[in-house]
């Protein structure tokens, strides 16, 4: 009987919890172990993102076409998901130290520009496990393009920070791509 009992109890008392008096007072917490922030430092990566399009296993593929009756030049409408690994060298046989995972899609009719939404999921040492969220726009022909990075998780908690983003090298055919990035991210 108690076993049935305890989770309507808890329910109950989460609603309680939840529901702050018509007054508008905020609700309280009761959180034992307040989190204690250490100090903010800038740390600042670097890596190679590969946009594989090409061969039997592409890291990046076309989801979304535009409509046949609209003929863009700038490939406006296309949205590509991307599981892109990230790796240490310009090189996609060198260490792989995470992955991009998201998409982008081709949001400009004047030139070739795009708005970005990944996560870099890292997977070796000490960040492993640990991951930024960068969304922005990136004006692909341009030399330099910069991103915000919005947030992060793990060791990234309360991130943020920006990306610069340059081409290192576009297979124009195959449209694979490697992209340097520069990660500099604010975090605890
Ligand atoms: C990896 O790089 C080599 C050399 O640049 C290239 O020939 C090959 O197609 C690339 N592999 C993938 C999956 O992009
Ligand atoms: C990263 O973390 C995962 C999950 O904890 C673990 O399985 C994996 O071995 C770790 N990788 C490295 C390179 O430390």
């Amino acid at each position: 009987m108690a076993t049935f009992l305890l989770p309507f109890t808890l329910s109950l008392l989460t609603t309680l919890s939840l529901t702050s008096p018509a007054t508008g007072t905020t609700p309280k917490t009761s959180n034992p172990n307040p989190i204690k922030l250490g100090t903010e430092k800038l740390s600042h990566f670097q890596f190679y993102w590969n946009d594989i399009q090409s061969g039997p296993n592409p890291t990046s593929i076309s989801i979304v076409k535009p409509p046949p009756t609209t003929t863009s030049a700038t490939g406006f409408g296309t949205v590509n998901m991307i599981d892109n690994p990230l790796t240490d060298k310009p090189d996609n046989n060198s260490q792989i130290l995470g992955r991009a995972q998201g998409f982008y899609g081709l949001s400009s009719q004047e030139e070739i520009g795009l708005l970005m939404a990944m996560n870099f999921v890292f997977t070796t040492g000490r960040y492993n496990g640990s991951t930024l969220t960068v969304l922005g726009r990136n004006a692909v022909l341009q030399k330099v393009r910069e991103m915000p990075v919005i947030g992060g998780t793990g060791l990234f908690r309360f991130a943020r920070g920006y990306v610069q983003a340059s081409t290192y090298t576009l297979n124009m055919q195959t449209r694979d791509a490697i992209v340097k990035y520069n990660v500099y991210v604010l975090h605890y």
